[in-house]
């Protein structure tokens, strides 16, 4: 087995080689002066196992590119078996035809990833689970809750806790959560005017005199998260944070994080760390999780078991 990462985040991988004991793979990845990508194996890959790590997050395009040309170059260097790692997986959100004329880029990656030379996906907290279904390879769909579950537990002394999806589309990853933590269940409905712009509608559940808990798969303007914990506010919640696995948070949504209700915001590593300045934030690290799945993979043993917390 061999593990390479790209320039997206060099600490995740770094953490998930020295969980799994193995340096990180020697590879050179650079650019042309016009700003192509140039990449080059160091050592033989013939016959090898060959996991590349690279979430594509901001710069969504930089990253993948590069992901496809290792993909390729790994290919081309007779690697037995490639799997994208892909902590984050970007373009999640276009994984359906919702106006006319419009692209469901989600399927158009996926399918980028496999002319590319994979052979199968690990990623993490899809923005939709069907998303899998764009795949005609093995898809090894992981959750940061085991990781975010714990800390909750361990360092939270919560009297009456309720989970909230800010947006309907998160009810399946809240109602996870409410279960894990044996808690109650609210949902915000939300509308999106802009990309930036949030209307709340209204709230189903109750989080009169609770501690509420937002989950979220990704956060970036944080407009969703934001309505969401002014609505649990406005319905009587004690406090409010927020538990959410990708946290790219434009300098906008840091603002807007600052002055909301939420008090803290737990997120993970999946994705490079932002300048958090002013806000109380805890990264947890979803490494070993990666490495074990990695681990697994290789051997072929069970991943699912994985989830189990
Ligand atoms: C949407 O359905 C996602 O799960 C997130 O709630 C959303 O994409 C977050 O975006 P923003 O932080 O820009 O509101």
């Amino acid at each position: 087995m061999r593990i390479f990462s790209g320039n997206a985040n060099r600490p995740l991988a770094e953490k998930i080689a020295t969980y799994i004991n193995q340096p990180l793979g020697d590879v050179t990845i650079g650019r042309f002066p016009d700003g192509e990508v140039f990449v080059k194996y160091i050592e033989n890959l013939r016959g090898k196992d060959v996991y590349i790590i690279q979430p594509t997050c901001k710069p969504p395009n930089e990253n993948l590119m590069e992901l496809l040309i290792m993909m390729d170059a790994a290919r081309r260097a007779s690697a037995a078996r490639i799997t994208a790692v892909m902590p984050f997986f970007g373009y999640a959100r276009q994984d359906r035809k919702d106006q006319p004329r419009v692209p469901i880029t989600a399927k158009l990656v996926a399918n980028l990833l496999v002319a590319a030379g994979a052979n199968r996906l690990l990623t993490m907290d899809l923005h939709s689970q069907q998303i899998q279904g764009f795949f005609d390879i093995p898809v090894d769909h992981l959750f940061a809750s085991p990781v975010i579950v714990k800390y909750l537990r361990e360092k939270k002394n919560f009297s009456k806790l309720v989970i909230v999806a800010p947006d309907t589309g998160g009810l399946k990853m809240a109602h996870g959560y409410s279960t894990m933590m044996n808690a109650g269940l609210a949902i915000v409905a939300k509308q999106r005017k802009t990309a930036t712009e949030i209307d709340v509608l209204n709230m189903v559940g109750d989080v009169e005199g609770c501690e509420a808990v937002l989950v979220d798969d990704l956060t970036s303007t944080a407009g969703t998260l934001c309505a969401a914990a002014q609505m649990c506010k406005d319905h009587g919640a004690k406090s409010v944070m927020a538990a959410v696995t990708h946290a790219m948070v434009t300098d906008e949504g840091l603002e807007r994080l600052k002055n909301s209700p939420i008090d803290e915001l737990v997120t993970t590593d999946s994705v490079p760390r932002n300048a958090w300045k002013g806000m109380n934030v805890t990264v947890l690290s979803v490494a070993d999780l990666l490495g074990e799945a990695i681990l697994r993979i290789h051997n072929d043993q069970s991943v699912t078991s994985l989830f189990k917390v």
